[in-house]
């Protein structure tokens, strides 16, 4: 089954900017992403603003959206870092060697990052997006920028160029199965020597595969929506896909992400990450 959602609109946390001359903020009790279509209008007040909630009885049947040839997913050379900006564990990654096609994108384009976000302390919904209502743990999103822009994502946004971006979202839950996810494994074994922000490691070249992190999840099943930056300027500029299969972890593997964050600068503290954003999503 593929289908398409149309675009509905609203909410907005997390980690966008290419602009650092923009001051917004993310976590304050009078200054958050609601305050955004006033702090930063020129683009956060749109009417394409994205996370969404996804309503599965409004998505509609859509035949061009075909599967997806991924190219570099399988190759353990290409996840070239793994870091800590603050808000976000990243992994950069090889765009030289990675790129996604088909799926009725207009283009191929180069595969730079992908990201987490997760849910803070005890709080169970971690996700952006949610569908019917419901949020899960972590949300992984794969940065995938334009092939003409040379693997820049801040050239595409510099661009306004509504093609500019394609960012790959996948749920991630937790799960009591006995079969363990080797690529998490290993994933989560870098947390502990990057809990301060800032700080980045090399160590996970040659470890593990984006595919090794997608197991499980049929990629020919998907939700498609154009979509902005998810933080300021919230630039609408990004197509977004939204896989319907999760990916599931260890539930250890879950709680142990939470704890790393909340003993470590990996927690939000909006005073200090305020001027830090750069390039999430
Ligand atoms: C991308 O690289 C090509 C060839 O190296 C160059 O001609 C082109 O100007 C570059 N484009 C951008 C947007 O940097
Ligand atoms: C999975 O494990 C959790 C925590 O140990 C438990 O609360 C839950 O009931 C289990 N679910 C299933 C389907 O076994
Ligand atoms: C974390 O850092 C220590 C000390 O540099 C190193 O011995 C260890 O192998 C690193 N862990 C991983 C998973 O790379
Ligand atoms: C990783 O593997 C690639 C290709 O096999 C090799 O060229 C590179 O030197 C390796 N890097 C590290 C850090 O082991
Ligand atoms: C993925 O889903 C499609 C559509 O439901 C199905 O035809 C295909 O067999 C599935 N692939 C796998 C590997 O399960
Ligand atoms: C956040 O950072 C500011 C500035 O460094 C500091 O004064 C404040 O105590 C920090 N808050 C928390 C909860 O760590
Ligand atoms: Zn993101």
């Amino acid at each position: 089954m593929i289908i398409l959602l149309l675009c509905v609109a609203l909410l907005c946390p997390t980690v966008y900017s290419s602009d650092t001359t923009v001051e917004w903020c993310y976590h304050e009790p009078t200054c958050d992403f609601t305050t955004w279509p006033k702090n930063v209008h020129d683009y956060c007040s749109g009417t394409k603003q994205s996370p969404i909630n996804i309503v599965t009885s409004k998505v509609k049947a859509n035949s061009k959206l075909t599967p997806f040839t991924f190219t570099g997913f399988d190759d353990d050379s290409t996840l070239l870092s793994i870091g800590n900006t603050g808000d976000s564990v990243i992994v950069t990654l090889d765009g030289d060697k990675m790129k996604v096609e088909g799926g009725d994108l207009p283009s191929a384009y180069t595969s730079v990052q992908f990201h987490l976000h997760w849910g803070k302390g005890s709080s169970v919904k971690g996700s952006e997006h949610t569908v019917d209502g419901k949020g899960y743990p972590m949300e992984l999103h794969i940065v995938n920028v334009h092939s003409k822009y040379n693997g820049s994502a801040k050239a595409a946004i510099d661009a306004h160029d509504p093609n500019g971006l394609a960012v790959l979202s996948f749920f991630v839950e937790g799960s009591n199965g006995t079969s363990k996810s080797k690529g998490w494994e290993i994933l989560t074994s870098f947390l502990p020597n990057i809990t301060n922000s800032g700080v980045t490691t090399t160590d996970i070249m040659n470890t593990t595969t984006m595919n090794s992190l997608l197991e499980g999840v049929n990629r020919t099943k998907y939700y498609r929506y154009q979509g902005s930056l998810t933080t300021p300027r919230c630039n609408e500029i990004v197509t977004w896909t939204v896989f319907k299969d999760t990916i599931k972890v260890n539930h250890d593997m879950v709680s142990q992400r939470k704890s790393i964050e909340r003993d470590s600068a990996l927690q939000h503290n909006s005073t200090i990450q305020r001027h830090k954003h750069k390039n999430g999503l």
